[in-house]
């Protein structure tokens, strides 16, 4: 899919975006109006000085209009609009449900209904509500897609809820959005959101095989799956269908279908991949993933194997 979407708020994609984006533009208007009538205000009380005693605006009646009355309409204009805008972002209806969890710093992506475990990237289908379910393995960190809807914090042990629904199909960028350490500026994750019957297909390509049809990786592979086994990977990953079942780092039985290794941070690619296996310190500073000492070719076998699992 090729249609990217630049991240802002100001460009929504579905109904909660739009009410949140509407929101921004009253208050700015309402406030811009009221920041260049102080400015003129302010602007005219230094100018009279010099020349009259008698300030022209200091009634007891401009004081009470311009300084109570109108702040409070404007106060109440805004706060009536702020409090429809919550009750639009409960969005009603039922759907697909997807588990975000934080880890320092990437997402892991759950669908409980579907079975698929992946990171970093989600998939939802256009024009449905997609229920979101956040929390965090660590410390605190924000799920932001502003495309589609506002912030919302992921915490340790509690559970918060929302709702998205994409209007339009595109790849929507978010961002962690809640200092979360050295790594925060670097945990990025994109929401692709595909026509129903893509989606569909997305997901049975993705849904967990009975044990009858998990095939072994074809021969090519074999030496890229020892290295995999043997080298400490499968102490933090997971590879469906293998004894890899590591759940400090990123599931990576679909890796070779994602855009991006370390949550936005390189291109997936041989070669980042590569580098970010040997030495991802040196890539994304502090993240948990320790340096690998591995011979060239076992290198070579390991990413081609990684490359492979779509
Ligand atoms: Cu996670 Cu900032």
């Amino acid at each position: 899919m090729d249609s990217s979407h630049e991240q802002s708020a100001l460009h929504p994609a579905g109904p909660a975006a739009e009410r949140i984006s509407e929101l921004w533009w009253l208050m700015a208007s309402l406030l811009g109006v009221a920041f260049l009538a102080v400015a003129a205000l302010v602007y005219l009380a230094v100018r009279r000085r010099a020349g009259t005693d008698t300030p022209p605006l200091g009634t007891l009646r401009f004081i009470l209009v311009g300084g109570v009355a109108v702040p409070l309409v404007v106060s109440l204009v805004l706060l009536i609009d702020s409090l429809g805008v919550t009750r639009a972002l409960r969005l009603p209806g039922t759907g697909v449900t997807v588990e975000v969890v934080g880890h320092q710093w990437w997402w892991e992506v759950r669908y409980p209904d579907l079975g698929i475990v992946t990171a970093n990237e989600i998939h939802v289908p256009v024009g449905r509500p997609v229920r979101i379910m956040l929390r965090s393995a660590d410390v605190v960190h924000s799920f932001w897609v502003p495309n589609l809807a506002g912030k919302m914090d992921m915490l340790p042990d509690v559970i918060n809820r929302f709702w998205v629904r994409a209007d339009r199909p595109g790849i929507y960028r978010g961002q962690c959005a809640e200092f979360c350490g050295l790594q925060h500026a670097r945990m990025a994750f994109t929401v692709e959101a595909l026509p129903p019957a893509e989606f569909q297909a997305w997901a049975d390509a993705r849904r967990p095989k009975p044990a009858t049809e998990a095939a072994p990786p074809p021969a090519e592979h074999a030496r890229g799956l020892e290295v995999f086994m043997a080298s400490g990977c499968a102490t933090c990953h997971t590879i469906r269908g293998t004894g890899a079942t590591g759940r400090v780092g990123p599931d990576l039985t679909h890796v070779g279908s994602r855009n991006t290794l370390g949550a936005g941070t390189v291109p997936n690619t041989g070669g980042d991949m590569a580098g970010w296996i040997a030495n991802s310190q040196k890539v994304k500073p502090g993240n948990l993933m320790p340096r690998s000492y591995l011979a060239p070719a076992d290198l070579h076998a390991l990413v081609r194997y990684l490359r492979s699992l779509e």
